[in-house]
C-alpha cells in the first residue's frame, strides 16, 4: 500500500515542515479512521462524503445529469460575470452593448455564445436530472424533502433563462416578454399590483429592464446556489445518492 512517498526524504522533509502540518493536522491516511479523518479536517475535502456506494459512481445510474446542471451553472456564472463588464442594463445602451460584444470585444461573441447554449442547456439536464430522480423513485422518503428543493431549483432555473432573455433588449426579446409578462394580467383579485410589480411600471420600459437585470444577475443567482448547497448537503444527509443498496 502507498505511503504517500515517506520513503523519499525531501517529501518526508514538506511533510514534517509547520507549513504543511497547518494545513494537513494527521499523517497520510492508510486506515479506514485517518481516511475519514483527513476528508473531515480539510474544508475542501470536506464537501465530499466518507463513503461513496459502488452504485452511485456507475455513470449510467445518474448520467451525472444533476452534476452537469451544476457544472453548467457554474459555467453561466463565470461567463455572466464577463459579460456584465460590457453590458449597461438601459433601453437606449443594451442593444448597441450586445452588437458591441458581438463585434469589438476580446472573445466577446464566443463567451455570450457559450452563456446562451448553457442556458439552454441547464434548462434541459435539470429537465432530465428530474425525469432521472422520478425514474428511481428518489423522490420518496426519505429525500421528500430534497425533491422539493429540487422543485424550487427546476423553477429557478427557469425564471433566470426567463429573466435573461429580456437583457438583449433587441425585438425578439421585448416582444418575447411582452407577452410572457402578460400572463400576470390573469392573476385573480391582485392582477393589476402583479403586473406592476412584473414590469415594474404600467408596460415593459426602463424599469422592467433594470428590474430583470437585477433578479437575472443576484436575486435569482444568489438564492439558486443557496438552495444548491442544501441540496447538496441533503444528499449526503440522507445517505448518499439512491439505489438498490
Ligand atoms: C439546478 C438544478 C439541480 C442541480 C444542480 C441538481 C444537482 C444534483 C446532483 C449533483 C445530484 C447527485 C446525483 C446526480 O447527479 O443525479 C442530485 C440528486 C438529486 N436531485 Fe437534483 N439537482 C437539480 C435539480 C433537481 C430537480 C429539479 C429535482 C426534482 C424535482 C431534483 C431532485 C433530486 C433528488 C431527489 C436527488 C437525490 C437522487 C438520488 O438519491 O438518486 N434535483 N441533484
Amino acid at each position: 500500500m502507498s505511503n504517500g512517498g515517506e520513503g523519499n526524504p525531501i517529501i518526508r522533509a514538506i511533510k514534517e515542515s509547520v507549513a504543511w502540518r497547518s494545513l494537513f493536522r494527521q499523517p497520510y491516511p492508510t486506515t479506514s479512521r485517518t481516511r475519514a479523518l483527513a476528508v473531515m479536517n480539510n474544508v475542501f475535502l470536506h464537501l465530499h462524503p466518507v463513503r461513496v456506494k459502488r452504485h452511485a459512481v456507475r455513470y449510467t445510474y445518474t448520467f451525472c445529469l444533476g452534476g452537469i446542471s451544476f457544472f453548467l451553472f457554474l459555467n453561466l456564472t463565470v461567463t455572466g460575470l464577463f459579460l456584465m463588464f460590457f453590458y449597461v442594463p438601459s433601453v437606449s445602451q443594451a442593444y448597441q452593448d450586445i452588437q458591441a460584444i458581438e463585434a469589438s470585444v476580446a472573445f466577446g461573441g464566443f463567451v455570450r455564445n457559450m452563456h446562451r447554449w448553457a442556458a439552454h442547456l441547464m434548462v434541459l439536464t435539470v429537465f432530465l436530472h428530474m425525469i432521472r430522480v422520478f425514474y428511481h423513485g428518489a423522490y420518496k422518503p426519505p429525500r421528500e424533502f430534497n425533491w422539493v428543493i429540487g422543485v424550487l431549483l427546476l423553477f429557478l432555473t427557469l425564471a433566470l433563462s426567463f429573466s435573461g432573455y429580456l437583457l438583449p433588449w433587441d425585438q425578439i426579446a421585448f416582444w418575447a416578454i411582452t407577452v410572457g409578462t402578460q400572463l400576470a394580467t390573469y392573476f385573480p383579485i391582485v392582477a393589476d399590483e402583479a403586473s406592476f410589480f412584473i414590469l415594474g411600471g404600467i408596460q415593459i420600459g426602463q424599469g422592467t429592464l433594470l428590474r430583470f437585470y437585477v433578479a437575472h444577475v443576484i436575486f435569482f443567482p444568489l438564492i439558486t446556489a443557496i438552495l444548491m448547497v442544501v441540496h447538496f448537503w441533503r444528499i449526503r444527509k440522507d445517505g448518499g445518492i439512491s439505489g438498490p443498496v
